[in-house]
């Protein structure tokens, strides 16, 4: 482990860092980051930095409100003496825009992960949207530390559920939910989805047998809109399943998605703490605890 690392938090991290700070008893970094009322940032680091190692806690769920804080921020730790930034971004947004849809796209996820590069000495995340991607160092060019959530998934399955059956909503998800079913010792099945825009998916799902016999399990990395997990709720119950429990990796619910996905059926909605929400049940500290270590 790094010697005594200081550990900071930004807004809105300040749960997680805590943890770490107990666990790993850490020096908690003292800094004072608020807006001013124009919006501007003020950033001020009040900890002594002098050789230390800094860790920054900074989910990215919502980054374009998050990214100037972090630049801000990273520079005054090294300014004022840092030897090494980790980032532990549990939630690494923009891994969805991999490639040129359309001509005249920005590929979003190459200058983000430059960008992140340039400020941070490493990066630790969980589960990051891995497409067509086999790695991140295919775009970030710093060492990054990739952790994953499907044993702790699927421990939760086995001590809150009764014959579970596991459903991906699209090819993109068989990565997390076949191995969330392996250490569950499930069965899984995956869906077909087509998404037609932001806001609008089809979801094709195959006639079972007797589908009530199981506890369907619906599980994808990301609930964004809620609009995948909806359609898939819906269709679910169409084909004669019980209402799903639905677990989200990393749950951002943009607008009313949570609402969304209760009122298309769900049992429940279940997601890790990657993102801070009422939804939360399994944590992800030890995770990152043992990675750091
Ligand atoms: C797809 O690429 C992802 O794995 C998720 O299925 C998707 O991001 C969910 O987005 P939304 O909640 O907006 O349908």
């Amino acid at each position: 482990m790094m010697n005594k690392p200081i550990i900071f938090a930004l807004p809105g991290n300040e749960a997680l860092a805590h943890s770490l700070i107990v666990s790993l008893k850490a020096e908690k970094g003292e800094a004072e980051i608020r807006r001013f009322p124009d919006g501007e940032s003020y950033i001020k680091v009040k900890s002594d930095l002098t050789d230390k190692d800094a860790i920054l806690v900074c989910t990215l769920h919502q980054p374009d409100d998050k990214l100037l804080s972090l630049y801000f921020f990273c520079n005054t730790l090294k300014d004022f003496g840092a030897k090494k930034i980790t980032l532990i971004a549990p939630y690494l947004a923009y891994m969805r825009q991999d490639k040129l849809f359309n001509p005249g796209e920005c590929i979003t996820s190459e200058l983000f992960a430059k960008l992140i590069s340039s400020l941070v000495d490493k990066l630790i995340t969980i589960d990051p949207h891995l497409h067509r991607r086999t790695g991140l160092d295919e775009i970030y060019s710093i060492p990054t530390q990739v952790l994953h959530v499907a044993t702790l998934i699927s421990l939760w399955i086995k001590e809150n559920l009764t014959n579970a059956v596991l459903i991906g909503p699209d090819s993109e998800s068989e990565q997390w939910v076949s191995a969330v079913a392996k250490a569950a010792d499930s069965k899984y099945l995956i869906l077909e989805k087509t998404r037609r825009s932001d806001n609008e998916v089809t979801i094709k799902v195959p006639e079972v047998v007797q589908p009530d016999l199981h506890t369907p399990v619906l599980v994808d990395d990301i609930i964004s809109t809620g609009i995948t997990m909806a359609e898939t709720i819906k269709q679910l119950i169409k084909t004669g399943y019980r209402s799903p429990v639905c677990i989200g990796v990393h749950g951002i619910f943009a607008t009313n998605a949570y609402e969304r996905l209760l009122k298309s059926g769900a049992d429940r909605v279940i997601t890790t703490n990657t993102i801070p929400h009422p939804t939360n049940q399994i944590a992800i500290d030890e995770l990152i605890r043992t990675a750091l270590q």
